[in-house]
């Protein structure tokens, strides 16, 4: 988007100029501009204008003949502006004097009138609330794609026996669809804390003006209306000066991130070599330039890495926010960087990671090897009336023997368990191995299919 003409420098009179006779030189108008960072903001402006434009109309305070050329100037604006075509002086600071500048430009006074009863400070909360409900919308849809390509892998491949670990050392064996419905999980509460956050998101701040409202008579309930909010701003000061919704939804980018980073991590390491859980496909991995071998889980390792930016961008709008007096501050001028970097962010690893599950390759694991069962036998012997902490004591000296012949459990003659407990039969052959284990899970929400079936049916409950 062209924002910088410096050829125009000085064609522009300032709104204030009444009351300010020097003008800034290029290095402070460089400070104080935005336009870099808010041009990005322009349709949300436009839309913000044409319902307050309508409002004033409905009030008296602008002609029929006002509005009409407000509404048409407007109107060319937008084409102009997505064809890339409006020149962007970057001493009009931001996206709100450029449009209002390019308006009187093109209507004249009609153009003057539109910034009657309102204040960049409502307007730039008006835009950002706007932008900050559409960027909700489009992570949740990121989110439920992702959550889809989880849930769909769990039914194709969601039989297979899997290792958990705990301490990254194997504890209990499950069916692989359980492991992947975890990511599910985590993504439906990324999901549900978005929507939580889109309720405080979408309050109309419009009408508070520069910080305590107008003396014109303007309806706030009709701006709100029109613009799809269902409830404006009970108080001005607040309005003009509330940035939690911005922060709020960088938190609820980064515990997405955090949740997306551990989920790379899992695969990152189940892909390595000494795991061999799973395979990436080509497409989401890169070779080196100098060893030719390698074949690296490097869009795992971005998304991973992502978090990082992500959570910088929520200290950084929290720190920015923490010490400003009442009401509006142009500190507050930053708080887009923040916001607009951690949602792209977002945006960009969610476009990525559907992919990433569509196309991996589950490579059935040995099981023999870590004892997945050793816990289900020593629950075998409490079924035997043997106390729980008895049996653990049993079934450590029956696995330091198995480890000592590098042997499974279910490999162990009856004549070498029953040594370590008269209570071991031959029906225990029936609960060791993973297979056998995961056979047995009875609660709900465990690792076994039967709790799978369950899970998934919920999930096609929720999501279709
Ligand atoms: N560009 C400003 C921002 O993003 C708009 C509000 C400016 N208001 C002011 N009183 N200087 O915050």
């Amino acid at each position: 988007m062209p924002h910088k003409h410096p050829m125009e420098a000085r064609k522009h009179v300032k709104s204030w100029h009444g009351r300010l006779t020097a003008q800034a030189d290029s290095a402070t108008e460089a400070l104080l501009a935005s336009l870099d960072v808010d041009a990005a903001l322009w349709r949300y402006d436009i839309a913000g204008s044409l319902a307050h434009a309508q409002m004033l109309r409905e009030e008296g305070l602008l002609t029929a003949a006002d509005l009409a050329k407000i509404r048409r100037g407007l109107r060319a604006m937008e084409k102009s502006i997505a064809a890339g075509r409006l020149a962007m002086p970057v001493e009009l600071e931001d996206i709100h004097m450029v449009i209002e500048a390019e308006l009187v430009r093109r209507v004249g006074d009609a153009g003057r009138k539109l910034h009657t009863g309102r204040s960049r400070n409502d307007q730039i909360a008006l835009d950002l609330r706007l932008w900050a409900r559409d960027a909700a919308d489009d992570l949740t849809a990121g989110i439920v794609t992702l959550q889809k390509a989880f849930i769909a892998l769990a039914k194709a491949r969601g039989d297979v026996i899997f290792p958990t670990y705990t301490h990254l050392q194997r504890a209990w064996p499950v069916v692989l669809g359980h492991a992947l419905l975890a990511y599910v999980e985590m993504l439906q509460r990324d999901a549900e804390r978005l929507a939580d956050a889109r309720k405080r998101i979408n309050v109309c701040p419009l009408g508070a003006g520069a910080v305590a409202g107008t003396t014109l008579p303007i309806d706030r309930a009709r701006t709100a209306e029109l613009l799809g909010f269902p409830q404006f701003s009970r108080n001005s000061i607040d309005a003009v000066s509330d940035r939690d919704f911005l922060a709020e939804l960088c938190f609820a980018c980064s515990m997405l991130a955090v949740h997306l980073s551990r989920w790379a991590e899992d695969w990152i390491i189940y892909s390595s070599g000494e795991f061999g859980l799973l395979e990436l496909h080509d497409a989401f991995c890169t070779s080196s330039s100098m060893m030719p071998q390698k074949k690296n889980a490097d869009t795992l390792e971005l998304i991973r890495g992502k978090s990082a930016g992500c959570i910088a961008q929520l200290t950084g709008l929290l720190t920015l926010i923490k010490a400003l007096p009442l009401a509006y501050n142009r500190d507050l001028q930053d708080d887009k960087r923040f916001a607009f970097e951690a949602v792209g962010m977002m945006k960009q690893v969610l476009a990525v990671a559907p992919g990433i599950v569509r196309t991996v390759t589950i490579k059935p694991p040995d099981l023999a090897d870590g004892y997945l069962d050793a816990t289900a036998l020593a629950e075998y012997l409490v079924g035997k009336g043997v106390p729980f902490r008895t049996a653990h004591g049993i079934v450590g000296k029956i696995v330091a023997q198995a480890e000592r012949q590098d042997l499974a459990l279910a490999d162990l003659p009856i004549e070498t368990l029953q040594k370590h407990s008269k209570k071991i039969g031959t029906d225990v052959y029936r609960h060791l191995g993973a297979k056998n284990v995961v056979k047995r899970y009875r609660p709900d929400g465990a690792g076994g299919a039967k709790q799978l079936a369950l899970q998934l049916r919920h999930w096609k409950r929720l999501l279709g």
